[in-house]
């Protein structure tokens, strides 16, 4: 280390002075000085080297982004997609595995995959033009990290608005030392859907006023994606809006919601014998919708959340954010069930067909433990292994949302990325960030590379969902030099500049 642990502590309290005297916005930021540590710096090639352990299994995939067209029960749509299938190929190695996916881009425009709440090694990391160059149009690229942590994650493209696309998959990493306690595992996947229906995800950007390369002049602001904010309460497409938790809804109306890739006039079946104690793997893959989530007839405890375990807790129902993941596990009982997901605040749900017995399934009806108790990822508390060492912060970093919908612009203190000031930490630093929500609109925040703790004995989490008006306070420890992004993971959100990234200065 070059910087001495003293300096350290000196910025650490200047930092604390600026904000003591509400500098914020316009004014210098606090922060480490120092070069940025780049994904193909010294100190991160050596971190993975002592990942990587003598005989530590392989374990190698493959996939093709490539133009495809889906059945999604109902409507076939031409999208891209990793497979023929939504979502792509499951990736599945254990704690401690080296993962080699090569991907092979056949888009014919460029491409990248990250793969989401994985702590692995910054040059890995898959955000193009911050931790490699694009995959090109015919390239390949092979993304090769040790895993670090079990837990259930997901892949995606991270160029442009290919997320809103079928461009994602789930990894899971199994545990060594699982400690078991279920009998069969699923995995459930929601996503909002719109490529291939008369619009593209491009569309709808232009649509919300974005300009997207290749525009000739700045969108125009029209309405025709966007939500009705001001009509929220009132009946819609004949499903009522209920008391939304989040403040709001996103800003696109979609015209389907998807479970495992189907909508509901053609759902996927989930099969069991009764008694059976299930743990669901949950995955909201959206770009502009989080998702209500109850089995109706079922209580459901969740046990993890971003992949990292939690101190079980009972409930009717999730509110998952785009980004999210929860574990849960449920006690089937006899019978046919829905297996819910309302898109929060908008029309519209994504369902499957839990089955323990023979009968018909009624899939259309809201069960009533969306209404009941809903829990969200804030309200989690870690148990004691993953819980975060009680330890006084070196750097204290802000980091204030806001943006409108008319103009269509998303700001992270005040700017869009790439104009977004870099938020600089040091390797070693115990770092505290503010979460401070400005906008009317919720945002799912996510770091990359790193699995912070919300404060105050809260859970850890790589994404968090912070409600309008609402502020939110995570700590971490910077242990994984190099550059991350640090972003909203509403994609257009994202795609119109709501980024900054967590540089790390040596
Ligand atoms: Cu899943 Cu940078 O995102
Ligand atoms: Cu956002």
């Amino acid at each position: 280390m070059q910087i001495s642990r003293r300096s350290f502590l000196l910025g650490a309290s200047a930092a604390a002075g600026a904000l003591a005297l509400g500098g914020l916005a316009g004014c210098a930021r606090p922060g480490v000085a120092g070069d940025p540590v780049g994904p193909g710096a010294e100190v991160v090639r050596r971190l993975e080297a002592q990942r990587r352990t003598a005989g530590q299994a392989v374990v190698a995939a493959q996939v093709t982004a490539r133009p495809v067209q889906v059945d999604l029960g109902g409507p076939v749509v031409s999208t891209w997609g990793y497979g023929d299938t939504l979502p792509g190929p499951l990736l599945r190695a254990r704690a401690g595995d080296l993962l080699q996916v090569r991907v092979d881009n056949g888009l014919g425009v460029d491409t990248s995959i990250h793969f989401h709440g994985i702590a692995m090694s910054n040059d890995m990391d898959g955000v193009p033009g911050l931790t490699q160059e694009p995959i090109a149009a015919g390239e390949s690229f092979t993304y090769e990290f040790t895993v670090p942590h079990p837990g259930t994650y997901f892949y995606h493209s991270h160029s442009g608005l290919q997320l809103d696309r079928g461009l994602y998959g789930v990894v899971v990493i199994d545990d060594p030392a699982e400690p078991g306690g279920y009998d069969d595992e699923w995995v459930v996947v929601l996503d909002d859907w719109v490529d291939g229906t008369g619009r593209t995800p491009d569309d709808v950007a232009r649509e919300l006023g974005m300009s997207t390369p290749g525009d000739p002049a700045p969108g125009t602001g029209g309405m025709g994606a966007m939500m009705d904010h001001g009509s929220m309460g009132g009946m819609m497409g004949g499903e009522s809006m209920r008391s939304d938790l989040l403040g709001g809804a996103g800003d696109v109306n979609y015209p389907y919601y998807l479970l495992n890739g189907r909508t509901p006039a053609d759902p996927v079946t989930l099969t069991a014998a009764p008694g059976r104690r299930v743990r669901i793997r949950l995955v909201n893959a959206a770009s502009d919708t989080a998702f209500r989530v109850g089995l109706g007839g079922h209580a459901m405890t969740v046990t993890h959340s971003d992949g990292f375990p939690v101190t079980p807790v009972d409930t009717d129902a999730v509110l998952i954010g785009m980004g999210e993941r929860f574990d849960v596990l449920v006690t089937l009982a006899d019978g046919v069930f829905p297996l819910y997901a309302a898109a929060e605040g908008k029309p519209g749900h994504a369902v499957a067909v839990v089955r323990t017995a023979a009968g018909t399934a009624t899939t259309d009806t809201r069960p009533v433990e969306l209404d009941r108790q809903v829990l969200l990822g804030t309200a989690l508390s870690p148990p004691e292994p993953v819980r975060l060492p009680r330890r006084s912060h070196d750097n204290y970093l802000s980091v204030d949302m806001g943006g409108t919908m008319a103009p269509y612009r998303w700001v992270l203190n005040g700017a869009t990325f790439p104009d977004t000031a870099p938020l600089t930490v040091a390797q070693g630093q115990r770092v505290r960030m503010r979460l401070r929500n400005m906008s009317d609109m919720f945002h799912p925040m996510h770091l990359h590379g790193h699995t912070f703790a919300l404060v105050d004995g809260g859970a850890r989490k790589d994404t968090v969902t912070v409600r309008p008006m609402q502020t939110v306070e995570i700590e971490f420890d910077a242990d994984n030099p190099g550059q991350w992004a640090l972003h909203c993971h509403n994609a257009y959100h994202q795609e119109a500049g709501m980024m900054t990234t967590l540089s790390y200065r040596a």
